[in-house]
């Protein structure tokens, strides 16, 4: 906790942190002071001039002023309200002032600052620009007539590593644009949407938000984003039931206020034709609607009597994993398997509480996150955050990554290896302990030699790894610092804690070697053809390629529209809220379990809060062990994130980009 000094602002004393900006202080204590360039946990710039208060009788802008002892603040002076309203005044001069149709209106920051200077129209000449519209693209509108030249955009998009967008020209008439003024497909980007989020104005908004309720019709729920390891919080915006626009739903200046396109745009999926609506099987060869009773009979009939195995994703929740857990055992079901299996297991995955935000040196070992490829992309982008926010960055793996290009250091090599050399490296300077540590056969290099003083130098040195080398990490981590291993789906470590694991035959045995007569598949499972079973039951929110191939599927709710919690990878219970109503005939999964258990003939009971509480608070103590890299789990390929999520892409615009964009991957 850094140390609190006593101000004034406006009149009034308060205790707040030394040394923070005093927008920020302000805002702590719940008094806003009007800004337009300034980006929570970014350095204030002093561009736009609209934060002018008075500090000590002086004009300062706040967005660069730093808190200090004894500060006399005065936010509403006749001065500065006098500044402030000429600022607004020069803005609107070149503003098209359509505040009755914009989409922006009711959360503009000009036409609230114009509000509230009272300025209906402009004292200088009027000037509009008439700048093209980039609207090629179907998930953001680019209208530079509404800019402000704030530079928000161009901040957020630089800081996360995009660095797509730029000021071209000077002074009056400049604009935001793309290197060589090219629509967005063609400058890089992403279409992550953080510079819509950042965008004060409607100079950025989603492509089709246009008279789709107005920002103060909308419902607000904040739930995460289930497509994959990062499980990123979302802000969802509802209108007459309806999701109109998903944000980024981290706190305001966190690293982690990211979302990629998938999590921001996949929701048109929710109202496409890929969604199953009602109970389906397949008769004469065709899967034809059916009834829940009859659906689920079948399905406890095929469980009772052949040799049937069960295998889920960890995108279900916390509540899900539970009851299907007891459904397993209660039912005496032989075969468990998650996709969890694939990269994972306890061992490899679980471990305490996390926090990414205070890192000031990571170390990410054997994983290749990367925003263009979406292959986890929100860690790529947190990351690319914290160095630009001067957290040290270290990259081990065996081959060079993206993230590489960035590092202080960056080591290729057997990530094992590497590990038991910085141990080394460690102990040789002193750093320990190390008892019962094997560091025998270690080489240690000089690129090791600065990974060990950058852990010197570190207050809080953070190891992300993949779970392959989670143990070996864990031993740096008993010398200093934390280590988290990354999933590659949401829920993995919630699915481990609350006890889902793999019994009997394995995924691939089920899967490949056709193992079991029958398989009750739960989630959009990475495969694209049938396992060569006899019956094959899915249970999905989507069409997939192996529902279409099923005997029998059974519809369930997309994770927006139901409740409940996750793990996520930094080992927090997060709460998934449903943002949307069940569709058509969908259960939740929690809801198909309890019915399906029902028509094996044995109860099981919906978990409670508590039961969810107490094991995701479960600690393990691990132990000093060998510098390996675990046996028989690999990150997966590129391809299990495209299958898994293969109907969220198809359903939505991101359909767009896999058809136009073929140097940008879709998950
Ligand atoms: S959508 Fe993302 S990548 Fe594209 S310009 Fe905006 S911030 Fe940059
Ligand atoms: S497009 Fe929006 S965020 Fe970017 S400079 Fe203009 S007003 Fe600011
Ligand atoms: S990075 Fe992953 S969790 Fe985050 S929005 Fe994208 S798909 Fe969803
Ligand atoms: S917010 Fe301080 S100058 Fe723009």
């Amino acid at each position: 906790m850094s140390e609190l000094v006593n101000i004034k602002i406006n009149g009034k004393d308060y205790e707040v942190p030394a040394g923070i900006n005093l927008i920020d202080a302000a805002e702590s204590v719940g008094v806003h002071i009007p800004n337009l360039c300034y980006l929570k946990g970014m350095k204030g710039i002093g561009a736009c001039r609209m934060c002018f208060v008075e500090v000590d009788g002086k004009t300062m802008t706040a967005c660069i002023m730093r808190t200090k002892k004894g500060m006399v603040i005065d936010t509403e002076s006749e001065r500065v309200k006098d500044l402030r309203r000429f600022v607004v005044d020069m803005l609107i001069s070149m503003h098209p002032l359509d505040c009755m149709t914009c989409t922006k209106a009711g959360r503009c920051s000009l036409q609230k600052y114009a509000y509230d200077c009272g300025i209906k129209e402009t004292t200088y000449n009027k000037k509009s620009f008439n700048f093209p519209v980039d609207e090629a693209n179907p998930f953001i509108k680019r209208d530079p007539d509404y800019c402000v030249l704030c530079g928000r955009c161009v901040r957020v998009c630089k800081e996360q590593g995009t660095a797509v967008l730029d000021f071209a020209g000077r002074g009056v008439g400049s604009k935001v644009s793309t290197a060589g003024d090219k629509p967005l497909q063609d400058g890089g980007c992403t279409f992550c949407g953080s510079c819509v989020d950042a965008c004060p104005v409607n100079a950025l908004v989603e492509a089709d938000r246009w008279r789709r309720g107005r920002e103060w019709e909308f419902t607000q729920t904040n739930s995460v984003c289930m497509s994959c390891g990062c499980a990123c919080e979302v802000g969802v915006s509802t209108f007459k039931g309806d999701i109109v626009k998903v944000r980024a739903g981290a706190e305001k200046g966190k690293a982690e206020a990211y979302i990629c396109a998938l999590g921001r745009y996949g929701h048109d999926s929710l109202r496409s034709d890929l969604r199953v609506l009602e109970p389906l099987k397949k008769v004469n060869g065709k899967l034809e609607p059916t009834t829940w009773d009859d659906a689920l009979n079948i399905l406890a009939s095929r469980i009772r009597e052949t040799n049937s195995g069960v295998i889920t994703t960890a995108g279900i929740t916390n509540e899900d994993a539970l009851t299907l857990k007891a459904l397993v055992q209660k039912a005496n079901i032989a075969n468990l398997a998650t996709t969890v299996g694939i990269y994972g297991d306890e061992a490899s995955l679980i471990g305490g509480q996390v926090d990414i935000d205070s890192a000031d040196l990571i170390v990410l070992v054997g994983l290749y996150p990367d925003q263009w490829m979406r292959f986890l992309p929100a860690l790529d982008a947190i990351i690319r955050k914290k160095v630009d926010r001067k957290a040290k960055l270290v990259v081990i793996n065996n081959k060079a990554s993206k993230l590489s290009s960035i590092a202080d250091i960056a080591i290729e090599g057997d990530e094992a290896e590497v590990l038991k050399a910085i141990a080394k490296a460690m102990a040789d300077g002193g750093v320990g302990p190390h008892e019962g540590m094997d560091l025998s056969g270690a080489n240690v290099t000089e690129n090791d030699e600065k990974v060990d003083k950058l852990f010197k130098e570190a207050a809080n040195p953070m190891i992300i790894t993949a779970p392959k080398f989670y143990e070996a990490a864990q031993n740096i981590a008993f010398i200093k610092g934390s280590v988290v291993a990354m999933p590659m789906e949401a829920n993995a470590k919630g699915v481990l804690l609350m006890g889902l694991k793999d019994s009997g035959k394995s995924y691939k045995e089920m899967t490949a070697a056709g193992a079991v007569s029958t398989i009750y598949a739960i989630g959009g499972l990475p495969l694209n053809v049938r396992p060569n079973v006899e019956f094959l039951a899915v249970q999905s929110a989507y069409m997939t390629a192996i529902a279409a191939e099923a005997d029998l599927v059974l519809p369930v709710c997309a994770p927006l529209e139901c409740g409940g919690s996750i793990v996520d990878y930094l080992g927090r219970l997060r709460e998934k809220t449903a943002a949307v109503e069940q569709p058509g005939e969908a259960k939740t999964n929690m809801e198909v379990f309890i019915a399906l258990a029902k028509a094996l003939g044995v109860d099981i009971e919906t978990p409670s809060r508590q039961d969810v509480e107490k094991l995701a608070a479960v600690t393990f103590n691990p132990t000093i062990k060998p510098f390996n890299g675990r046996e028989g789990i690999e990150v997966p390929g590129f391809d299990m994130f495209i299958s898994m999520n293969s109907c969220i892409v198809n359903g939505s615009r991101l359909a767009w980009l896999v058809e136009n964009m073929k140097n940008i991957q879709v998950a």
